[in-house]
């Protein structure tokens, strides 16, 4: 068999989330895939890496008080843990803001720029003034222009349907700070992809680059019609790259994070002393992208149009899925089926989630059911109870003297099941790991009453009869090992193991074809335990409680404060240790005639140290119930003067204003003066 030089990628996933169940059902897809094609023999890399710019990214690392590069590097190493965890085996973890990225970036816009397929365009965006910032469509909200149905996103209404532009928003308001977004406007790069509109109805309509719905689905929604120019750049602020030859603006996130496959590609060349176009521009190489239905439209269209025009491989082919359901229905939060990775490793073996997942996988967009009794079943019936049962019940027997010298007569199952390698092969290439876990089970259907009928079990008690039981295990364990070859891809720590207990690592699908002979049976390790139920149950337990660990407990809560007023940014200790807050007590409080809000207060500060402090806390308390009472004081604020005096200080408050202020106070027992810290 020739061999092929194959890259693989699994989309990048987001710096601004941890890995759930849904993530997984692609890198886990992809991961067998990729372990396919090395057991054959074959050079195959994958490649991933985290997908880190936007404003998305922002917003959350504001939300944190951190900044974004320290906020895309935590993500960076959770992600890799938890991936690491489901046994998913990158040969590089990239990040799209890294120089070879930005690198990379510059040479394909230079590309597209000479190509002529830039052009500029002012638009009109929505703007929070607040926040500072442009608002993509889906951080504002407000009533929609047709049927005036109130807190609708940005886009289209979900009462009617009608598709707008953000700023044909009645009232609208921003996601990130709550303020009326002004309309503004700002210069714009787009990528003229009509240019480009028969290539791609060639290379997506022929040339089995993408299945066949796939295919059908981006003629009827896309290209029938002129391609719509790309909207590639944003204007400060922006977390990303800012385009060389246009200042104050930055490559949208979809321009470079498809490019972060190959920036990620670099880098492993790079550490591998690998030709980095050998793999990027080079005929032989294959490019295989496993990618959800939901940004097939990215992959499909823009990508082998920047490919095309930078000069780069076309991709082989695009391998798209659907989503995971779990019980039929979304994941969700409140009954517990929204499961992070980490969550459903401390409860569940990551081989279950892996063979349950490949048993559904088809080559088809379908969407994806977990059903978690059926996981239980599936594991228990076909991992446990038919293929490790083979070697759990045999192995035993033959610690001492090994497998025997030739292979025993066994009616001709080792070769039949040898002659469906290939066939098993061949499901595993089309992605059909559904219909390669069927052939598999079938086999261990036919090698589980071979063991029932010779019952070594009981010719371990005649020691007459050593021999034959040596021949009946000889060839359970080679039909084990056989299954454990087939299973590899999918359960490589079984395969390690089925190495371990025979001495022999499996390194190769063909070694499926030749039983083993006078080799030496290590004791045999447990290799998987059956699921209970109850772990399961505990699992989504867990995830609820997670999920409402979040913001909302029992307690009442403001939702989301934090995007509402986003923390300021990050401040040394010695930062804060300026701030002088004081323990105080109100000695006085009298209205301030002339201001609607404000009163004044007298404070003691211990001894006779007197303040007095305007506070705008006039709607929320009268000053006849303030006298005698602790507050907290900001002690060393210069003095403010004001319209009615001057203010000596600040007392410290929450609340957004008006009836809703409220006080800090002291713990009993505080005294005025007493430094808060
Ligand atoms: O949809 C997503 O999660 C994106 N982060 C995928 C990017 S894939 C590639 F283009 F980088
Ligand atoms: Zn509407």
């Amino acid at each position: 068999m020739t061999q092929r030089q194959i890259l693989v990628t699994a989309a990048l996933p987001y710096a601004n989330g941890p890995i759930h169940i849904g993530h997984l059902v692609e890198y886990v897809q992809t991961d067998i895939w990729v372990r396919f094609q090395k057991l054959r023999g074959h050079r195959c890399i994958y490649i991933c890496a985290d997908d880190t710019h936007g404003t998305a990214i922002m917003i959350s690392a504001k939300e944190q008080g951190v900044s974004e590069e320290q906020y895309i590097e935590r993500m960076h190493a959770e992600h890799q843990r938890d991936f690491a965890g489901f046994d998913i085996q990158f040969d590089n973890y990239g990040s799209t803001h890294s120089q070879e990225n930005r690198q990379l970036c510059e040479q394909f816009w230079a590309s597209i720029r000479k190509a002529g397929l830039v052009k500029e365009e002012n638009i009109e965006q929505l703007y929070d003034p607040q926040a500072e910032t442009f608002l993509a469509d889906r951080f504002v909200r407000g009533t929609c222009p047709k049927c005036h149905a109130t807190d609708q996103p940005g886009d289209n209404c979900s009462v009617c349907g009608h598709h707008y532009s953000p700023t044909e928003l009645i009232d609208p308001i921003s996601k990130i700070s709550g303020a009326t977004p002004q309309v503004r406007q700002a210069p714009h790069l787009f990528i003229q992809l009509r240019q480009l509109h028969e290539f791609l109805d060639e290379w997506t309509q022929g040339g089995d680059h993408l299945q066949p719905e796939v295919a059908n689905y981006l003629k009827g929604h896309f290209l029938h019609e002129p391609l719509r120019d790309w909207d590639i750049s944003r204007p400060a602020p922006y977390f990303g790259f800012e385009i060389p030859d246009s200042p104050g603006n930055y490559w949208y996130v979809w321009f470079d994070a498809p490019i972060g496959y190959m920036a990620s590609t670099r880098q492993w060349c790079d550490a591998h002393g690998e030709d980095f176009a050998d793999w990027w521009q080079n005929e032989q190489t294959e490019v295989h992208h496993f990618i959800g239905k939901d940004i097939q439209y990215f992959h499909c269209l823009f990508w082998p149009a920047m490919l095309k025009t930078a000069g780069f491989n076309l991709p082989t082919k695009i391998h798209i899925h659907g989503f995971l359901t779990v019980g039929g229905a979304k994941m969700s939060k409140s009954t517990g089926t929204f499961v992070m990775a980490a969550t459903y490793l401390k409860h569940l073996d990551p081989a279950y989630l892996r063979y349950y997942y490949a048993s559904k996988l088809t080559p088809r967009v379908d969407d994806l059911d977990l059903n978690l009794d059926e996981l239980v079943t599936k594991v228990n019936a076909d991992l446990v109870g038919k293929v490790v049962n083979l070697a759990s019940r045999t192995a035993k027997f033959v610690a001492g003297s090994g497998l025997s010298a030739a292979y025993p007569d066994d009616k001709g199952l080792f070769q039949y099941a040898a002659g469906k390698g290939e066939e098993i092969a061949e499901a595993y290439e089309q992605c059909d790991y559904n219909r390669a876990m069927r052939l598999v089970m079938e086999l261990a259907d036919r090698a589980n009453p071979y063991v029932e009928a010779a019952e070594p079990w009981k010719l371990a008690k005649d020691p007459d009869r050593a021999a034959q039981l040596q021949d009946v295990c000889t060839v359970a364990l080679n039909l084990f090992r056989q299954l454990a070859i087939y299973l590899a891809p999918v359960l490589p720590r079984l395969a390690s193991q089925t190495g371990d207990l025979l001495g022999q690592p499996i390194r190769h699908w063909n070694e499926s074809r030749s039983p083993l002979v006078a080799c030496q049976v290590n004791k045999f390790q447990h290799m998987m335990k059956r699921v209970e139920p109850k772990q399961v149950q505990a699992m989504i337990e867990q995830s609820k409680e997670t999920a409402a660990s979040g913001p909302v407990g029992s307690f009442p809560d403001s939702g989301d404060p934090l995007a509402a007023e986003p923390l300021a940014p990050e401040i040394t200790f010695e930062d804060f240790v300026k701030v002088d807050l004081r323990v105080a007590r109100v000695v006085a409080a009298e209205s301030v005639p002339d201001a609607r809000k404000l009163l004044k207060l007298t404070l003691s500060l211990g001894g006779d140290e007197r303040r007095t402090v305007f506070a705008g806390i006039k709607s929320a308390y009268a000053p006849e119930d303030l006298v005698g009472r602790l507050v907290v004081c900001a002690a060393n604020l210069a003095p403010r003067k004001m319209k009615f005096g001057v203010s000596q200080g600040m007392v410290i408050a929450s609340g957004s204003g008006g009836k809703e202020v409220f006080l800090l106070s002291p713990d009993e027992g505080a005294l005025p003066g007493q430094r808060v810290h």
